[in-house]
């Protein structure tokens, strides 16, 4: 059995390393990888799983050769003898392109003659997608048993045989630094606040510009992002360890079964604090799977039937996870305060836990300014915990605004894939669209057009739209970007939310620059847009199609398929995310 994934952010990529796990336990003989690593050879005998992510309707990085390998001219029967079965990692707020790679690889798959033993499945993060999973996978699996004419079945699973063993040590024993995934240290040169905290009118909220020194051989483009690799707070690290009666100083050494596939270190002595900072992520939004085995764990006749309660597949069930549990982004651990009687044990813990996942910044520098340090522009993530229990911190914007000048960071340059870079020829009009931290990668933008401007190039038209909650609050590089606006760089729009007057945001400004914004767009400008991928750029998209109909005398229709085919030919570009 080949288990494939497509991953950036590593929740595709654990869904497939679990079940290769759980494969490998039921006596099956499993492969795992990328997809990537698949192009041209899948095999005819046996099952294909493969698992994948879409970002912005493109593939995840180790996907983008398998996926382009596909949309070549296959023979019809190319893939007569494979069967396989897909399931899609995404999220619904990409409405136009959800599901779009996965959709795509299922479609090439059998239309060049593979049989999809089970319908593809979907996974949306923006609801339950482990509880989708969990759902899809076991169906799945019974059938693709019986294509393949075995008699194994599934009914081993992971908990039979827990993943890890603890043996406590010796508190001298030496930890060894595990590699992360190409993260290379990066000393941090700047940490500054970007936020107005002081005056009549300070903001209560806080923006970081982070800058890192890069090493000798590590180079970037404007565009690209940094991918950083987090730690979770002491504090909480903290916490956790006393729940589980350790302190974050003591040492276990994690022990696995032989031919156990893990990715915690294992085998070697490791403090408790260093496993809990470094490697899992402790604040996700509990699955039901992970209360289900709270629950196992739960003999308090009292706490047992509570957990219980989030986790059958009764329409009142789901509906009390979705409200208390999602709705409220309760994690494991919040769960394990809530009910002290649940006596999960610390091994179980782990195992349930997803790894640490790096989280991307757009970098918003030029290297022609100093190719030897980038910077990134960070909002803190933090507020009232959604669970009514504290304050909620999120683990990289945190980790980041409290490292201080000359403290070491992991991190690794990340290629834009998505077409979000400056075109060669400076002449071709630019429309920039930016709220927020969206503004980041733009700053790296005008600071290379302004480093070309100096060299003699001659500039394009360049509008920059960008969108805060008030000039004195988080109005970010102000006075850089009025500078740049002063010497003909770009041209500047702002949309003030809370100012004096309506609210207004950067569609609403986009709206109003209607005219110049369509005389640009028919002089070839290329349009680019970075922030909240969840309401902002659909805002901004139907500003933009709003503008086409009324040039154009288009219907909604034909307005739309002309924002796809922008799309298409990297003239209506994304950097964006998931956001608050
Ligand atoms: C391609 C790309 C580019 C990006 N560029 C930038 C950038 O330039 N600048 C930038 O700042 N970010 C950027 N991001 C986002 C960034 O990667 C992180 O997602 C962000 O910093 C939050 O990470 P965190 O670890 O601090 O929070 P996490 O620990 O990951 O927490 C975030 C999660 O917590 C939830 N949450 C938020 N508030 C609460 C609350 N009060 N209670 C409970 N739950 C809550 C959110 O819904 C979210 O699911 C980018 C993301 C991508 C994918
Ligand atoms: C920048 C970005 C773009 C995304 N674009 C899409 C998309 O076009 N379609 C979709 O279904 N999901 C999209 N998603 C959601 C991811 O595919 C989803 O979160 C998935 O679980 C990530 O899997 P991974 O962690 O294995 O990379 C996007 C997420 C991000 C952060």
């Amino acid at each position: 059995m080949l288990v494939l994934y497509g991953s950036n952010l590593g929740t595709a990529e654990e869904l497939a390393t679990r079940m290769a796990d759980l494969a490998e336990i039921n006596g099956f003989a499993v492969h795992l990888g990328p997809l990537d690593d698949f192009v041209g050879k899948l095999p005819q005998q046996g099952g294909v799983l493969i698992i994948c992510a879409s970002y912005n309707g493109a593939p995840p990085d180790n996907a983008t050769e398998f996926v382009k390998w596909l949309g070549e001219d296959l023979p019809q029967d190319a893939f007569v003898n494979v069967r396989y079965a897909v399931f899609g990692c995404g999220n619904s707020d990409w409405a136009a392109t959800y599901q779009s790679v996965p959709r795509f690889i299922d479609e090439q798959l059998s239309k060049h003659g593979a049989r999809a033993v089970y319908p593809r499945g979907e996974g949306d993060a923006r609801s339950d997608l482990d509880g989708q999973f969990q759902k899809w996978f076991p169906a799945a699996a019974q059938v693709a048993t019986k294509e393949f004419g075995i008699d194994w079945n599934f009914t081993r699973t992971a908990e039979d045989d827990p993943l890890y063993a603890i043996e406590p040590v010796a508190v001298t024993a030496v930890n060894t630094i595990v590699a992360q995934g190409g993260a290379v240290a990066m000393k941090v040169l700047v940490n500054d606040e970007l936020q107005n905290k002081s005056g009549p009118n300070p903001s209560e909220r806080s923006t970081r510009h982070i800058e890192v020194q890069l090493p000798v051989n590590v180079s970037y483009r404007v565009g690209d992002h940094l991918s950083v690799v987090p730690r979770n707070d002491p504090t909480l690290v903290d916490s956790v360890a006393r729940r589980f009666g350790f302190l974050p100083a003591d040492q276990i050494k994690l022990q696995v079964a032989e031919g156990r596939r893990a990715q915690l270190p294992v085998g070697e002595a490791v403090s408790v604090g260093r496993l809990l900072s470094e490697f899992v992520e402790l604040q996700q939004v509990a699955t039901r799977k992970q209360i289900q085995i709270m629950a196992e764990h739960t003999r308090c006749p009292v706490t047992k039937p509570k957990l219980v309660a989030f986790v059958g597949e009764e329409p009142e069930m789901l509906e009390r996870y979705r409200s208390e549990i999602l709705g409220k982004r309760k994690s494991v651990f919040d769960l394990l305060l809530e009910y002290p009687a649940c006596e999960l044990p610390f091994h179980v813990y782990l195992e349930m836990l997803s790894l640490l996942a790096p989280r991307y910044y757009s970098i918003s520098s030029s290297p022609s300014v100093d190719p030897a340090r980038c910077s990134v522009t960070v909002g803190v993530v933090e507020g009232p915990a959604a669970s009514g229990r504290g304050v909620y911190k999120g683990i990289c914007s945190n980790y980041i605004a409290n490292r201080r000048t000359g403290d070491t960071v992991y991190a690794t340059v990340r290629e834009t894939k998505a077409g979000f870079r400056l075109p060669d020829d400076l002449s071709v009009p630019i429309i920039m669209i930016g709220p927020g931290t969206g503004l980041a990668p733009f700053r790296g933008f005008l600071q290379e057009r302004a480093a070309r401007k100096a060299k003699g190039a001659s500039l394009g038209p360049a509008m920059l739209f960008f969108g805060c909650r008030h000039p004195d609050q988080d109005f970010l590089y102000a006075d850089e970007l009025k500078a740049l606006a002063a010497s003909g760089i770009t041209e500047l729009f702002t949309a003030f939310s809370r100012a004096d007057g309506p609210k207004t945001y950067v569609q609403h400004v986009l709206a109003a620059q209607k005219d110049k914004v369509w005389l640009l767009i028919e002089q070839g400008a290329i349009i680019y847009v970075c922030g909240d991928g969840g309401k902002m750029e659909p805002d901004v998209k139907a500003a933009l199609v709003a503008i086409h109909r009324e040039k154009n005398g288009s219907d909604a229709a034909a307005a739309t398929r002309w924002i796809e085919e922008m799309g298409a030919h990297n003239r209506y570009v994304l950097d964006v995310w998931a956001g608050g």
